[in-house]
């Protein structure tokens, strides 16, 4: 796709609300923020702005995208809660949590955003500007992570620039996103929770609120799981995990401190795993041009506790490390 179109940078105020609305009002796509990563929004509701979404990031168009809301009720006219998803949606929402539900007869969304599936993905952001927005739009948000396709998601409005300058029409900037990882995605498999994606709320939150444990989703099941790609999330840089210490030609991503000469990045110095959350996909950019600019043959990573966002920080990680298709 050729990179044509300016991309304006707008601001937390009521001026750059307004053009943002205006924008996706117009079927054009406007990147935002969110507690977790930046959206690339676009009107739900229009298969034709939907469709600039997939064009935007080289996207696959069979993968389904997450619909942003403001809140339960306006997640109720899209999707068929039950007790179980009201009382999670009533705990969590606002929040990094993405329910999959059956998708209502009469919601008003674009096949294309749920990708044909029986099924749909709704969030209510907790982020101030992100809830600005979805009341200056008065509709549902359509909204991947704003990077192109196979890449790590953007955490500031820069990396947003960086990925999709020119290929889309704005972007809203709120700084630094605070979580630092996706949503945790849940789902149901006959009407049991099954986690499809760890993220920004930890597992044992939902474990604890639900009184029991979540199930891994079927193997084959007939949900497209997220990130089914192993290298989704992938920096051009070779990652080795649960790492001692970098090798002489690796940079060093670490989790608490370590004496090394080699060029190092620290996740959290106090070995802070929500620290290590929202500094995760910075810190993978900035090593991957380290290694582009021929710093490093490649990174070494310590390990990281399999434990709350721990586990989200791991399969991303995972996933980074994988090797990359094409
Ligand atoms: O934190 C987040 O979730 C961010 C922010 C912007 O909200 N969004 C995000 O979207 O990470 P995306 O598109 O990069 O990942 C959404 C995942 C995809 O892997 C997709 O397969 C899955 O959600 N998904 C969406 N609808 C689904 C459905 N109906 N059934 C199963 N998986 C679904
Ligand atoms: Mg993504």
């Amino acid at each position: 796709m050729a990179d044509t179109m300016p991309t304006a940078t707008l601001s937390d105020t009521p001026r750059g609300l307004r053009a943002a609305a205006a924008l996706l009002a117009a079927g054009e796509l406007v990147a935002f923020p969110t507690e977790t990563v930046y959206g690339l929004g676009a009107d739900a509701r229009r298969d034709r702005a939907v469709a600039r979404i997939f064009a935007a990031k080289d996207r696959p168009a069979f993968n389904p995208l997450i619909v942003h809301v403001p809140d339960l009720a306006s997640a109720e006219r899209l999707a068929e809660f039950d007790a179980q998803s009201r009382a999670l949606a009533g705990a969590f929402w606002p929040g990094p949590l993405t329910l999959v539900l059956p998708r209502r007869a009469d919601a008003e969304i674009s096949d294309l955003a749920a990708a044909g599936l029986p099924t749909v993905a709704v969030r209510a952001p907790a982020h101030p500007l992100a809830q600005r927005l979805l009341a200056a739009f008065g509709g549902p948000l359509a909204a991947p992570s704003a990077n192109p396709s196979g890449r790590v998601s953007p955490t500031t409005a820069g990396h947003v620039r960086d990925g999709l300058g020119g290929r889309i029409a704005a972007v809203l900037d709120g700084g630094a996103c605070p979580v630092g990882v996706e949503s945790t995605i849940l789902g149901f498999e006959e009407g049991s929770p099954v986690l499809l994606r760890p993220g920004g709320l930890p597992a044992e939150a939902l474990e604890a609120a639900l009184g029991r444990p979540l199930a891994a989703p079927r193997a084959g099941g007939g949900v497209a799981a997220p990130g089914q790609l192993a290298s989704h999330y992938a920096p051009g840089v070779a990652l080795r995990l649960d790492a001692e210490a970098p090798g002489p030609d690796e940079a060093w991503l670490g989790f608490g401190p370590l004496a090394t000469r080699q060029p190092s990045i620290d996740l959290s110095p106090s070995r802070d795993l929500t620290e290590a959350a929202a500094n995760l996909f910075a810190h993978l950019r900035a090593l991957d041009a380290l290694a582009a600019a021929g710093g490093v043959a490649g990174v070494a990573v310590a390990r990281i506790p399999e434990t709350g966002l721990g586990r989200a920080i791991n399969d991303r990680l995972r996933r980074a490390a994988a090797p990359r298709p094409r």
